[in-house]
């Protein structure tokens, strides 16, 4: 990995984790939005719109029109999910990493550094309903800095942190359209243990699944 420093969060970080944050989640608009186009649902209501249109109003103008306007709509939908999601964030963890992260000694807040620059961050707190994991959360890695290996470390200081911490394992959630996530966490050994509709009624139509990872440390050595 090139000159790249993991170190303890510190407070001056927290507009970068931010930015980092929000740039990392938004990414994922286009992929939602297409995942949504593949949903059989959406597929019935565009066809049955254009269809009724078209035998209507006897015009090709009219169906186009609103085909392009629902399609609009729906983008809308799925860049509102993110926004609101981005938001839940920083106002609940990323707002206050110290008093979340870095009050108890078995949570933590890391950042990647190259260059004075924070390219990476990855936290982990106490997991809520299975009190023998630490959860894994907020990895993101700086487009710019992709393909390092800036993840695979970072997931590894969680790993160490874990295990130091006497916990028997490392548990996290992603999505289905995170498909970079999903591959960098089974080539470290994560095993996918469920799956589950993410809440909200945008998430609902857009058949936006969660998935539930973890890496047992007795078992696991990969990370190290
Ligand atoms: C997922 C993410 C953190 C990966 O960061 P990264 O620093 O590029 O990952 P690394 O360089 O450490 O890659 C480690 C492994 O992950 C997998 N991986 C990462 N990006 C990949 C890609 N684009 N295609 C295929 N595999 C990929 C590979 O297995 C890779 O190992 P390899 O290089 O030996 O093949 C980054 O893409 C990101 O920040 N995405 C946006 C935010 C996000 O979705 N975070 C996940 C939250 S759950």
């Amino acid at each position: 990995m090139a000159s790249v420093q993991i170190r303890k969060y510190r407070d001056e970080d927290a507009e970068a984790v931010k930015e980092l944050f929000t740039l990392g989640m938004s990414e994922h608009v286009p992929s939602s939005f297409m995942h949504l186009l593949k949903q059989p649902l959406t597929q019935l209501v565009l066809m049955v719109l254009v269809c009724a249109l078209l035998t209507s109003s006897k015009s090709f103008l009219l169906p186009i029109l609103a085909a392009t306007l629902f399609l609009a709509a729906s983008r809308q939908s799925v860049v509102f999910m993110f926004n609101r999601y981005i938001d839940a964030s920083i106002k609940d963890d990323l707002g206050n990493i110290s008093e979340t992260y870095l009050k108890r000694k078995e949570s933590c807040f890391w950042v990647a550094e190259s260059e004075g620059r924070l390219v990476g961050t990855v936290g982990c707190l106490p997991a809520a309903a299975a009190p023998a994991c630490l959860e894994l959360k907020r990895l993101c890695v700086c487009r710019s800095h992709r393909g390092m290996g800036i993840a695979k470390a970072l997931c590894a200081t969680v790993a160490e942190h874990t295990r130091h911490s006497g916990f028997a394992a490392v548990q996290l959630q992603t999505s289905v359209v995170q498909t970079d996530a999903q591959k960098l966490y089974e080539n470290l050994g994560y095993v996918r243990t469920k799956e589950f509709s993410a809440p909200g009624f945008i998430a609902s139509v857009l058949n936006f699944t969660l998935f539930e990872y973890r890496l047992d440390l007795d078992t696991d050595r990969k990370s190290d």
